[in-house]
């Protein structure tokens, strides 16, 4: 038990790289933290981290030993926030509250990457022990540290009570340029502009929100490394004439964190004149987000191919003993060195490419949202969560100022690809897009994600597909039957195929 009698404002569970740095964020904002993890060398750290960065002689955050020290280090109701890893480490510490003696009204934050599923349950299994919220975090060490931006949901009661904190701690916005407001020193804090924060729904759709984000985010990420391998393995540029490339693009609509980052990762070097990039491992990890935001486009029928299609390649890439058995075996094409002319179009395509693209992944990730959102009942703000994502998330990006105000100008935008903005962009930029396919195409040159895109581009925007076809194969075999253009809606056919004369039936 605490023998020094001072009550702290929060409690913390779960000193990793996220925890550590939201421990920090908070106590900047003024709170004073009441901090757990397994490992005690965690504690200290963060205590002496703190010290250390907070000049003052006052002790914002106070290491616990265990729950019940922890719980007696707030006062009643008590809040207490969760950084551990998703899936069977939150029901333990859930677990482990409850016999700690957590009361029906304190309130536990999960931060984790939960699936969403699993938060709907647990709300519902923990409810007569403690209120489960939930508040996915985005934007890494850095974002936490000094403002992520975060995707609150669950009891609305628990956010009267969270959000002030939560306004604390996120990202801000400029309310006028829409640009994120830098915040980079410990100790300084942003008490204007527009929090990167807002309540999203009920149980659950927070996590769901989240797990998009992270959809959209392998596919932006896709996309990216895709234009590098073009440039790279096609044009045979370097890491360094790639980021001028990256650099120059971070100046116009692709202006992103993920754009930016690529950039310092391409110049990074080992012993001033290796690039980093050039030695890493082509083979790529997943935590299962993608996986999942895939999965629900799959299990609620909506297209989302270039998510798909992202999480698909870090698949693909897994696979190295494999491929490079392949390229023993199996040969591209014989390309030709491109005149410098030649290269600058080639890589004015590919900007146009990347754009298109990322709009199709936006476009999907929001249409699946907004699917989401009919299935469960949820009344999502789309225009707000772009908002959210404006600054402290790793998909944030200049881009996303143009996706909120289409969805303020038409709350009821079916697809993104609708809105006269992105429509005009998509019309104007496409050629340079199919260029760019093409040219990669014929240089062997994989780049799933931008032709997914221009595939789900193409299949979106043509009133009539090769379905009727695929109808027909259908009731061939299956007397699935079909509809026809030709009769009322709903009325179904079929023809007896294997009869001699073929006759069609109508079938209601
Ligand atoms: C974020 C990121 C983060 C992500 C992991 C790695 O928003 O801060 O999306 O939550 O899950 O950094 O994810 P993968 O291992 O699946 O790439």
């Amino acid at each position: 038990m605490a023998q020094d009698k001072v009550m702290c404002d929060i409690g913390f569970i779960g000193l990793g790289v996220m925890g550590k740095n939201l421990v920090l964020n908070l106590a900047d904002n003024g709170y004073r933290i009441a901090a757990f993890d397994l490992n005690d060398e965690k504690v200290n750290d963060v205590i002496e981290q703190d010290k250390y960065e907070n000049n003052s002689a006052e002790q914002r955050v106070y290491g616990c030993s265990s729950f019940t020290e922890l719980l007696a280090r707030l006062t009643p109701p008590h809040l207490i926030v969760l950084s551990v890893p998703a899936g069977s480490p939150v029901d333990q510490v859930c677990e482990s509250l409850i016999g700690a003696g957590i009361q029906p009204d304190d309130i536990v934050i999960d931060t984790g990457n939960s699936l969403w599923v699993d938060t709907v349950a647990r709300e519902e299994k923990y409810k007569n022990n403690f209120i489960l919220f939930s508040s996915a975090v985005s934007g890494g060490e850095v974002g936490a540290r000094f403002g992520p931006a975060l995707m609150p949901s669950g009891s609305p009661y628990a956010w009267t009570r969270i959000k002030p904190i939560w306004e604390a701690i996120a990202a801000k916005v400029d309310e006028k340029s829409g640009k994120p407001i830098e915040r980079t020193k410990p100790g300084e804090i942003v008490t204007q502009g527009e929090p990167c924060t807002a309540y999203i729904g009920p149980a659950g759709a927070g996590h769901y929100v989240k797990m998009v984000h992270n959809g959209i985010e392998y596919a932006d990420m896709q996309i990216i490394c895709e234009a590098y391998h073009v440039l790279r393995a096609g044009l045979s540029l370097s890491p360094d004439q790639i980021a001028d490339i990256f650099e120059q693009w971070n100046k116009g609509p692709l202006d992103s964190y993920l754009m930016e980052i690529s950039v310092e990762v391409l110049r990074h070097k080992i012993d001033d004149k290796t690039p980093l990039v050039d030695l890493i491992l082509d083979k790529a990890g997943q935590k299962g987000t993608g996986l999942w935001t895939a999965m629900s486009s799959l299990e609620l029928g909506t297209p989302a191919p270039t998510i798909a299609q992202a999480v698909y390649a870090r698949s693909i890439s897994s696979f190295k003993t494999l491929r490079v058995e392949a390229a023993q075996v199996l040969s591209g094409p014989e390309t030709n060195k491109l005149s410098q002319s030649e290269q600058d179009e080639f890589v004015a395509h590919l900007h146009d490419a990347i754009y298109c693209s990322k709009i199709c992944a936006y476009a999907q990730g929001f249409q699946l949202m907004k699917l989401a959102e009919k299935q469960h009942g949820w009344q999502l703000n789309f225009a707000s969560i772009a908002k959210i994502w404006r600054a402290g998330c790793i998909i944030r990006a200049v881009f996303l100022q143009p996706i909120a105000d289409a969805f303020e100008r038409n709350e009821t935008l079916e697809n993104l690809m609708l809105d006269e903005y992105f429509a005009k962009q998509l019309n104007e930029h496409q050629m340079n897009w199919r260029k760019s396919v093409a040219e990669a195409t014929l240089m062997g040159i994989p780049i799933g994600a931008i032709s997914s895109a221009l595939s789900y581009f193409d299949s979106m925007r043509l009133a009539v597909l090769p379905a009727n076809l695929l109808q027909g194969q259908r009731d061939y075999f299956g007397a699935h039957t079909f509809e026809r253009t030709d009769m009322s809606a709903g009325k179904k056919f079929h023809v007896e195929w294997s009869s001699d004369d073929k006759e069609m039936i109508s079938i209601n």
